[in-house]
């Protein structure tokens, strides 16, 4: 080819090159909030596309119809959890594309419709916020019988779920006015139940805390709590153990989740440890989420809505088992002789999926652009 030929050909290329060069992970970014957010966090093109939605949200933005990706976690009454855009959608399918849900308006988002949430418990740590609770999923778009998956500022290409995902809070200081950015958390939704861990970023461990590798074992392994269906409660508590690490005869271990490529996961060698709280108080869910009353959920897109009552036996024992969101993507727990009533999610629906075709993806685009360099 000649010269000029050539030079246009590798146009595109010393683009890519130069766009892949100043691609900043997610967890790497930095706005203090309000006046720095950017209308999107994530500006790259790489191979799961643009931003859905944008972090700059405000009155103008606020609805049903909001595509607004900035979430907090504040307290019981004031915390959003990711959930689609579009009813009756699958978390594995649109991980990338959550926008927030907020339990009242304000935050330029949308709202939990009233009757959403059956049962909350907010948590707070020494090193972390963690919200957990029980709801009705098909009210802010989950596919009813959709185990779910996990949501966290990582992924294969470090863009997020959702991509350009970000997090503040107002829980790690006493000036409510001072929202600050989460930079590490983990959100579990599926099989109607959630949780929703934001480590506290001056923590030194908050990347362990809110471990975001162990994204099949669902919110019993990751986020251990005792919260309740019909329950909404705010506590102070112990730290957890940090997700994957347990201690059997002494030893301290770390669990080794398996790929996805050798099927189900069948058993897990432990039970994680619900640590000890205590100063709950407890509310009534009108008095939490009033301001949710006038909003009207999505119009319902099947009648078999798995009901939360075959999670209530939860006991105060340590057990895992029966706690709210061992069922998005956790494994059917025999661990426990007192109930039995987690019936784990079908093997293919969890959140692991779609970071496995992600991570094959970008590898090889990247692959492609590295080779058509050598080649050059
Ligand atoms: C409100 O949000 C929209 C969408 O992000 C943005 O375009 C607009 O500039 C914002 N308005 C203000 C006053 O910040």
């Amino acid at each position: 080819m000649s010269r000029s030929t050539f030079l246009v050909a590798a146009l595109p290329l010393f683009a890519a090159t130069l766009a892949f060069a100043q691609f900043v992970p997610l967890v790497d970014k930095r706005y203090k909030y309000p006046d720095e957010i950017p209308y999107k966090a994530d500006t790259d093109f790489l191979a799961r596309g643009g931003q859905t939605g944008y972090n700059r949200c405000n009155s103008t933005t606020e609805g049903q119809n909001s595509l607004c990706q900035t979430a907090f976690t504040n307290s019981i009454d004031d915390f959003c959890l990711w959930a689609p855009i579009n009813p009756n959608s699958v978390v594995g399918d649109v991980e990338g594309e959550m926008v927030a849900w907020c339990t009242k308006p304000g935050h330029g988002a949308r709202t939990i419709p009233a009757g959403t949430l059956t049962g909350v418990q907010f948590m707070k740590t020494p090193d972390y916020v963690q919200v957990v609770g029980f709801l009705d999923q098909t009210k802010i778009n989950l596919a009813a019988g959709d185990f779910g998956g996990e949501m966290d500022p990582h992924g294969a290409d470090l863009r997020g779920n959702p991509l350009g995902g970000l997090l503040y809070s107002n829980a790690f200081g006493t000036d409510k006015n001072n929202f600050k950015q989460v930079i590490e958390w983990h959100n579990f939704i599926g099989g109607n139940a959630f949780c929703f861990k934001a480590c506290d970023p001056a923590g030194p461990n908050a990347a362990h805390f809110c471990e975001h590798i162990f994204d099949r074992i669902g919110c019993a392994y990751n986020a251990p709590n005792n919260a309740q269906n019909g329950v909404f409660e705010s506590c102070l508590g112990e730290n957890q153990d940090f997700p994957g690490v347990y201690v059997t005869n002494g030893v301290t271990q770390t669990y080794q989740q398996p790929p996805e490529s050798l099927g189900p996961i069948t058993s897990i060698p432990y039970t994680a440890r619900v640590p000890a709280s205590s100063s709950c108080s407890q509310f009534k869910s009108e008095e939490l989420f009033a301001a949710a009353a006038t909003v009207t959920p999505p119009a319902p897109t099947s009648s078999s809505i798995t009901t939360p009552g075959t999670q209530t036996q939860t006991t105060q024992t340590g057990s895992a088992t029966t706690k709210p969101g061992s069922n998005p993507t956790s494994v059917p727990q025999t661990t426990s002789g007192s109930t039995s009533s987690s019936t784990g999610p079908p093997p293919s629906q969890t959140s692991n999926d779609a970071s496995t075709l992600a991570i094959s993806g970008a590898a090889s685009i990247l692959g492609a652009i590295f080779a058509g360099l050598f080649l050059s």
